[in-house]
Order: structure tokens, then sequence, then C-alpha cells
């Protein structure tokens, strides 16, 4: 039995995901985001590798049915109606909507995975949920590949470690476990982190939200369990 990690997407290569179960995990903050989105109601969300592919995908629909939201910078994207924060996907701001989403790494990260199947979304937010889920799916295929968006193309401790507590909570009766090397790391590093608040408060990534103005997003997303909702990509959609 065989679970892949890679720590950005940029390592794969077409064809490495087609047929694999995928778990993809951004967890500060576009996993959390559209996790929070889906659970408040959203019917669905369209991941845009940038924030003007998702105007041109939404140019041409009723703007009723719709929400465009992401970040530059971690900031909102100008002229969207929402930026990339789980706080604001709220019942109010996107139920029965469908979100268009455009943000740095893990939008991106989600178009490049296209050709896994299924393909999970797993944050600490939903992650008994998601974890089980991809359990289902390991102990079926005796295969499992972790996706991580990284930041800015690089190793991105919040997603190496949500990847590591995954591993574990998907490995457990396997027998003849195959981990690649960034598996291994990733399960290490998460048996010598405290919990995921400490684990996510240690990134870069957080040390920049709290920068920005962002520091509540970070204690958001290291909530586990707060929603049971496992998002599934497929055909250019993730729906819950
Ligand atoms: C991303 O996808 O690049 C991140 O979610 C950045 C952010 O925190 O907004």
């Amino acid at each position: 039995m065989k679970i892949d990690v890679y720590y950005t997407p940029l390592g794969l290569s077409a064809g490495d995901l087609t047929g694999r179960g995928v778990v993809v995990i951004d967890v500060l903050r576009a996993g959390s985001t559209l996790v929070t989105a889906l659970a408040a109601g959203a019917k669905a969300v369209v991941p845009a590798s940038s924030s003007e592919e998702a105007v041109r995908l939404t140019a041409n629909l009723e703007k009723d049915g719709i929400v465009l939201a992401g970040e530059r910078r971690m900031l909102k994207v100008e002229g969207f109606g929402l930026g990339n924060s789980p706080r604001e996907m709220t019942r109010e701001a996107v139920g029965g909507k469908t979100v268009y989403l455009a943000t740095t790494n893990g939008t991106p990260a989600l178009v490049a995975v296209q050709g896994g199947d299924p393909v999970l979304v797993a944050a600490a937010l939903n992650f008994s949920a998601a974890a089980e889920r991809a359990r289902a799916v390991f102990l079926e295929r005796g295969d499992l590949v972790i996706v991580c968006a990284g930041r800015e193309k690089q190793f991105a401790l919040e997603d190496a470690y949500t990847a590591g507590r995954l591993i574990k909570a998907v490995k457990k009766g396997a027998r003849k476990l195959n981990l690649n090397d960034a598996a291994q790391v990733a399960l290490d590093l998460a048996a010598q982190q405290g919990g995921w608040r400490d684990a996510f408060a240690a990134s870069d990534a957080a040390r920049q939200l709290v920068e920005a103005g962002l520091g509540e997003d970070v204690t958001f997303c290291a909530q586990p369990d707060r929603v049971t909702v496992v998002p599934v990509y497929a055909e250019r959609r993730i729906t819950a």
C-alpha cells in the first residue's frame, strides 16, 4: 500500500495522478475557505488559476448566482465580492451561489490536480470527515496521493503538518506501507509539532497573515472538525 506526498504541485508530471485518489491541502487559507463556503451552503466552488481567469469564466454568467472571491498578496482582489477569508464565507454571502475562487497557491494547485479520481480537499476544519473519506479510498485502492499547495512554489509547514496528520489517520491498520520520502517527513513533522494551532502559528504563512491584519483567520483555520463537509473536485467544480 502506497502514500505519496507532493509538497507543491510543481513536481507533478502529466499522468502522475491519472485514476489515483488525491487529497489537496491548502490550510492557510484557500482549502479552509472553500470548505467553509460549501458548509455554508454554497452550491459549488470553481477554482481559477488566476483572478483574470475567474473574471473570464464568469463573464457571461447571470450575476445573481455567482460570487467572485479571491486574494492577491492575501488581500481581496479589487472588484471581487469577497476575499479569501473563511470568515467571509457566511450563509448570507454564499448560500445557494457558485463561488469562483482565485488565490495565489491553493486554486492553481487544484487546477493542477485534474485527472485524480476522486480529488478531495482536507483542512483542519473538516479533518475527521476528510480523513475518513480518504481512508476509504486508500483501503479500496491501496494507494493515495496528497498534494500540498505550498507557498510561492515552496514547502509550506502548515500544509505538510496537515499531510502528516492525514497519513497517520489514513494508514491505521495498513500492511506493508510504502511512503515516499516527503510522506515520511510529513509524518515525522506531525509527530514532532504540537497541535493544530501551534503548528499553523509556526508557519511563514501565519506570520504573513498576522502582519496583514488577518491573524484571526489563522485561529479560525486551526479549529479541527468544525464541519463535516468533504469537498470533491470533478470537472472543474468542487461540491460537497
Ligand atoms: C493561497 O491560496 O495562496 C492562500 O490561500 C493565500 C492566502 O492566504 O490568501
